[in-house]
């Protein structure tokens, strides 16, 4: 959507400011011993105390409150009886409407302490979400996005999977503008002041493409790689960088 006014503004603010409390509490208990399930309700009552709706449940029937994936797999992880062990790479989105406003985050982070390879992969999509977002403003292209992740993944030696893109959001969980945030110059489409989007590239040891498994929702990198997401819902400005509207803080 394009923000219109600041009612819509503020009602975006809280549906992102949701978002980010589900967030925290999960990734607070994101500890060895707790299964994914627990983690998943933890998030859903946070959700509920806010009045705000889970959006894949809303939007898709997922079997969860919010998205949890563990190593392998890259996104729309189904929570369970999966128990989290120290060494796990998790990945917890969270997307939430709020009186008809819709924001969406996801981040990976460590279960006890990563390896090299594993911190260097959260720390390099993070850096590539953040330095992207910095250039992003009215009029500027998509294609600017993707040229700068594109230079991150580069320069850690780490590919983009191309097949989970961002997107547009704010009434509904997805709108345009889809896209892959990666270099591609044939991109022409520009922002526009008031746009409301998600910019969330997957890094991975190798990877270009995550596959479906049977469950029909989870997305997996094949087995023994890496694979690592970090979401925000942006605002666009004219002259300045966005607003975050899932920003710790917030
Ligand atoms: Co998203
Ligand atoms: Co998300």
């Amino acid at each position: 959507m394009i923000v219109a006014n600041d009612a819509e503004l503020d009602g975006l603010s809280a549906a992102g400011r949701a978002v980010r409390a589900a967030f925290d509490a999960m990734k607070e208990e994101a500890r060895p011993g707790i299964s994914t399930a627990e983690l998943d309700r933890i998030g859903a009552a946070v959700l509920a105390k806010r009045g705000a709706l889970s959006a894949p449940q809303l939007f898709y029937d997922f079997p969860g409150a919010t998205c949890i994936s563990v190593n392998e797999e890259a996104a729309h992880g189904i929570p369970g009886e999966r128990v989290l062990a120290s060494g796990d790479m998790v990945n917890i989105d969270v997307s939430a409407s709020l009186d008809g406003f819709v924001a969406d985050m996801g981040e990976s982070f460590m279960v006890g302490e990563g390896g090299d390879e594993q911190n260097r992969l959260i720390a390099a999509v993070q850096r590539a979400v953040y330095s992207a977002a910095d250039g992003m403003r009215a009029g500027s292209s998509l294609n600017d996005i993707g040229r700068t992740v594109s230079q991150v993944a580069r320069g850690e030696g780490f590919s983009i999977v191309e097949n989970l893109g961002s997107h547009g959001l704010g009434r509904t969980l997805h709108e345009a503008p889809s896209y892959v945030p990666i270099d591609n110059p044939k991109e022409r489409r520009r922002l526009q002041a008031g746009l409301v989007m998600t910019l969330e590239p997957f890094f991975a040891t190798g990877a270009r493409w995550v596959n479906e498994e049977d469950d029909g929702w989870t997305l997996t990198v094949p087995h023994g790689t890496l694979v690592a997401q970090f979401e925000h819902t942006f605002v666009i400005r004219d002259g300045q960088p966005p607003l975050i509207l899932t920003a710790a803080g917030a």
